[in-house]
């Protein structure tokens, strides 16, 4: 295996001086990890062409063909041999955009969409900004990890739910779903008629151990219900520029995508579009591995930190992602730990039940951050329990 060099997170006196929301929601003697940005410099690929952007002026309007299909096309291919018809990819200002607009495509007002919590809070808001109503279906739970409770989503579609709103990976557990739970799921929907739209914003940060597996490459199932909905901006950390990818799995898909309000791609933002095509670029290939490199230290650097200092919290090492799920029910600080910790500990950590009520007594770690930040954190939330 090619050894690659962990990126080295900026220092805390530079971070303070980011104007995005990590930085500046709380004050200056709380550590934030909360909101999913993180504390890396960006990739040079980025920066150069965001700089020549700026020295140009160029912060008009984004062209009829960014760039975006192509540059997606080309790191789909790349990193996961998933050869994406060009005809079948759109873009638009973020994910959570783009998921709104095709469930309201895809559903009537007050159909019934599924979603697998504990989950990415947007995902409730967002079923209803689309008119439709939530099903809850929770993940199912083992000594291993988390998976799909695929009895439950076929008894939901049975029950007519009409969509099925999919976490691949999984943001709060970092799990990546296996291709056999996610052809089965195809199957599932196919049988009932319904969609299956697959949030894919951090399969870029899939470690390895369990392949990520994008949902359009499962099976000629799953291309003709399915929908993939993907961007840059987690992985290289570009959220506050607004650009996403929509990928409809066979022709009728893209036809749904086409037929979408022509505000849902013109809100693209063009730095967004210019820093998605400069991350999708094989010249950021190289950056992204030692991102990888990093976050993979961190996340067994949690666990060992955790054990030392949180013996009782219970923590399953994602698969992928930045994001630790964190059960700290045992030591007593309530349903939502992130406050307590906040206010006694100086950390901020993203607060658990906001995911669903199978978060009660969790906390939601960011760990892509500095080493020595990451220790600090968890040192002084042990020093609670000490005391
Ligand atoms: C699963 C998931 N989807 C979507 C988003 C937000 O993406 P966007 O800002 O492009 O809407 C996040 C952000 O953390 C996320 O974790």
């Amino acid at each position: 295996m090619v050894s690659v060099t962990p990126l080295q997170a900026l220092p805390l006196d530079e971070l303070r001086q980011r104007s995005s929301t990590k930085w500046q929601k709380y004050p200056e003697d709380i550590l934030p990890f909360f909101v999913a940005e993180m504390d890396y410099a960006l990739a040079p690929e980025i920066t150069r062409v965001l700089t020549r952007a700026v020295e140009l002026g160029d912060t008009g309007y984004t062209p009829p063909e960014p760039g975006v299909r192509e540059a997606f096309v080309g790191f789909a291919a790349r990193r996961w041999g998933w050869a994406v018809d060009p005809e079948t990819v759109f873009w638009t200002a973020d994910v959570m955009m783009g998921v709104v607009e095709i469930l309201r495509a895809v559903t009537k007002p007050g159909d019934r969409v599924v979603v697998t919590p504990p989950v990415y809070p947007p995902f409730y808001d967002t079923v209803e900004e689309a008119g439709a109503v939530v099903e809850r279906v929770p993940l199912l739970r083992s000594d291993a990890g988390w998976e799909i409770d695929l009895l439950g989503i076929e008894a939901a579609l049975a029950g007519g739910a009409r969509a099925v709103l999919l976490c691949n990976p999984h943001n709060p557990t970092g799990t990546v779903h296996t291709a056999e739970s996610l052809a089965a799921l195809a199957d599932l929907a196919a049988r009932h008629g319904a969609a299956v739209v697959s949030d894919e914003i951090h399969g870029p940060l899939a470690y390895g151990e369990v392949p990520f597996t994008p949902f359009l490459t499962v099976s000629d199932t799953a291309r003709n219900v399915g929908y993939t909905v993907t961007s840059a901006s987690k992985s290289y950390n570009l959220a506050g520029l607004k650009c996403a990818v929509m990928v409809g799995g066979g022709s009728e898909q893209a036809k749904v995508l086409q037929s979408l309000p022509w505000e849902v791609e013109w809100r693209t933002g063009l730095f967004g579009a210019l820093a998605n095509n400069a991350a999708f670029a094989p010249e950021s290939d190289a950056w992204l591995a030692s991102l990888i490199a990093a976050l993979d230290g961190n996340r067994h650097l949690l666990a060992e930190l955790l054990a030392e200092h949180l013996p009782d919290a219970k923590y399953r090492i994602p698969d992928a992602g930045f994001l630790a799920w964190v059960d700290l029910s045992a030591y007593g600080w309530g349903d939502n730990p992130a406050t307590h910790l906040r206010r006694q500990a100086r950390v901020a950590f993203h607060h658990g039940p906001l995911f669903g009520d199978e978060g009660n007594g969790y906390v939601r770690i960011n760990f892509a951050c500095s080493p020595d930040l990451l220790r600090e954190a968890i040192e002084r939330v042990g020093a609670l329990v000490g005391s």
